[in-house]
C-alpha cells in the first residue's frame, strides 16, 4: 500500500489536551446541516461550534462536482482560520463531491469528517443481506458514493436509490409538515425504485425535518434512519478516542451565512431558538 506524504503526516498527528477547547466547524449549503448541529449540541453541550450555511450557493445538489469542491475549500479556509479542531461536512452532496479533496486539503490542521461514512458503518451489521432505500440530491445519488461504500462492506446489502431534488429547496422555503410536503413526498416515495425496502436512509441533511411525514407514509413498516443522530454519535466517539471532548466550554455557537436573508434567519430558529444570530460572511468579495 502506498501512502501519499500528506497521509503519512496525518497518521502521525498527535492531538493534545489544549486542542479540546477549540471549536467544531460544521457546514452545509443551508439549514440542513443544522439537523446535525442540533444533534451534536444535545450530545456534547459544552462544545463550541461554528456553523456555516453557504446560502449564496444553495442548493448544492444540482451543482457540478467542481463547483461544490471550490465552495468547500473556501469554507474550510474560513473554519481553519477559526482554529477548528474538527470540520464536519454536514451535507451529503458536499461529502459525495468533495470529501477526499477536503481531507487532503485540511491535512493535519484538523480532523475532517463527512456524513456518509458513519451511516454506512451504522447499517453494516443490522442490515446485512437486507434491502435499503436511499433518497438524496442528484449529486449524492448520481455519485453512487453510498453504493460503492456499501458494496465494499461485503455484507450483501442491496441499495435502491432515488434522487429527490425538490425536497431540499422545499424545506429551505419552510415547506414541511404541510399539504405541499405531504404531496411531494407521496410522489417520490411511491416511486417503483423504492419498493420492498427494509429501511430508508435520509441521504440529505435537510431531510430529518421530513422524518415524521416519511414515517407516517410508511406506517411503521420501513425504518427511517435519522442520519443526524448517527453522525453526531460518530463525531462524539472520535473526540472521545482522541481525548478531545470539551468538558468545560461554554457551548458557544456562532452561525455564518454567505448570503443573508431574514427568512433564512427565522428558519434557523427552529433549531436553536431565538438566541440565534446569523452573521454575514461572503465567500468571495
Ligand atoms: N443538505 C444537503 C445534503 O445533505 C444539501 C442539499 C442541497 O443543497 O441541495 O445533500
Amino acid at each position: 500500500m502506498h501512502l501519499r506524504i500528506s497521509q503519512v503526516a496525518r497518521t502521525k498527528k498527535k492531538f493534545n489536551m489544549a486542542d479540546a477547547g477549540a471549536p467544531i466547524g460544521i457546514f452545509d449549503s443551508g439549514i440542513g446541516g443544522m439537523t446535525v448541529a442540533r444533534a451534536l449540541a444535545d450530545l456534547l453541550p459544552y462544545e463550541n461550534m461554528i456553523y456555516f450555511g453557504d446560502t449564496a450557493h444553495l442548493p448544492y445538489g444540482d451543482k457540478s462536482t467542481a463547483a461544490i469542491q471550490a465552495y468547500c475549500i473556501k469554507i474550510c479556509n474560513m473554519l481553519l482560520q477559526q482554529d477548528c479542531k474538527l470540520i464536519l461536512i454536514a451535507c451529503n452532496s458536499a461529502s459525495a463531491a468533495a470529501f477526499d479533496l477536503v481531507r487532503e486539503y485540511i491535512g493535519t490542521r484538523a480532523k475532517a469528517m463527512n456524513v456518509i461514512d458513519p451511516v454506512v458503518e451504522y447499517i453494516k451489521e443490522p442490515y446485512a443481506n437486507k434491502t435499503i432505500g436511499l433518497i438524496g440530491t442528484r449529486q449524492t445519488v448520481q455519485s453512487n458514493v453510498y453504493k460503492k461504500k456499501i458494496d465494499l462492506l461485503g455484507k450483501g446489502i442491496t441499495l435502491k436509490s432515488l434522487a429527490t431534488p425538490l425536497l431540499a429547496p422545499m424545506i429551505e422555503e419552510g415547506f414541511f409538515d404541510n399539504s405541499v410536503s405531504i404531496s411531494v413526498l407521496g410522489q417520490y416515495l411511491s416511486d417503483p425504485e423504492l419498493t420492498d425496502i427494509d429501511a430508508l436512509i435520509l441521504g440529505c441533511t435537510h431531510y430529518p425535518l421530513l422524518k415524521p411525514e416519511i414515517e407516517n407514509y410508511y406506517e411503521g413498516k420501513v425504518r427511517v434512519l435519522d442520519t443526524s443522530e448517527i453522525v453526531a454519535n460518530s463525531v462524539k466517539a472520535w473526540l472521545e478516542q482522541h481525548y478531545l471532548i470539551n468538558r468545560s466550554g461554554t457551548g458557544a455557537r456562532e452561525f455564518f451565512v454567505s448570503d443573508f436573508t431574514t427568512s433564512f434567519e427565522s428558519s434557523t430558529k427552529i433549531f436553536f431558538g431565538s438566541k440565534i444570530r446569523l452573521q454575514h460572511y461572503p465567500l468571495w468579495d
